[in-house]
């Protein structure tokens, strides 16, 4: 695990991770994550002005609620990346229905290059709660009681938080080539370390990261 001095070094560091990728690979597909963790990441490379034209990019999850909602996944990224770099609008994608055909757009891509994650405080990655399978494909999940909690601080009401999610599944994620994992604050480094060093299990997904050979973690307090 490389820990990083502040947030801004967690993000650039990431950061100079992608832009490294997208300059030296043409195209590259990259897997995106949400939440507050990579915030910072997405800033630091809008800064960056780079040429995200041979960019191809697949989110990992999107909650099922109204698209146009600002707190929706769809509008999270346009705000934070799509909108204010030169990606082609046919060139990103959130998980769509049918789902094999959001898995067949991966797969027929070449798969994901890099593939950046967070991590809930349950241990979930993408929105694959704990008990999910690490076979799983992309599908609709019911979000844990734990996440919807934690989520809430971006609603005004905990009510106001969809309960169901559409996300990536493990064995989905487990195919990218190099997966980055992000992690802030100390409320995450009780379940990193249970799933970086701990028992490999469902009830754990992050955990399924320890079987993937090309995995880097980065956590800034
Ligand atoms: C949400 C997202 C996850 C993300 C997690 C952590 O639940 N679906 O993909 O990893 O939040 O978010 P944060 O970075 O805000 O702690």
């Amino acid at each position: 695990m490389i820990v990083s001095k502040s947030y801004n070094e967690l993000s650039s560091t990431v950061a100079d991770m992608v832009e490294t990728q997208i300059k030296e690979h043409s195209p590259s597909k990259l897997g995106l994550p949400t939440g507050s963790t990579p915030l910072g990441m997405y800033e630091e490379l809008v800064n960056r002005k780079l040429d995200w034209s041979n960019t191809i990019t697949f989110n990992l999850d999107v909650y099922l609620m109204n698209i146009n909602h600002p707190e929706s996944y769809q509008s999270y990224m346009r705000k934070n990346l799509f909108d204010r770099t030169n990606i082609y609008p046919n060139h990103y994608h959130f998980p769509f229905r049918p789902f094999s055909a959001f898995e067949d757009k991966i797969a027929g891509s070449m798969g994901i290059d890099l593939c950046i994650l967070g991590i809930g405080t349950n241990g979930h990655i993408a929105f694959n709660e704990p008990g999910s399978s690490f076979q799983s494909r992309t599908r609709v999940v019911e979000l844990s009681e734990q996440t919807i909690k934690d989520n809430s601080r971006f609603f005004d009401s905990i009510d106001e938080v969809p309960t169901q999610a559409i996300t990536m599944g493990l064995g989905t994620i487990m195919e990218a080539k190099k997966i980055i994992l992000m992690a802030r604050g100390q409320s995450k480094l009780n379940i990193l370390n249970v799933a970086m060093n701990g028992e490999v299990t469902e009830d754990v997904p992050a955990s399924i990261l320890q079987n993937h050979d090309n995995v880097e973690v980065l956590y800034c307090e």
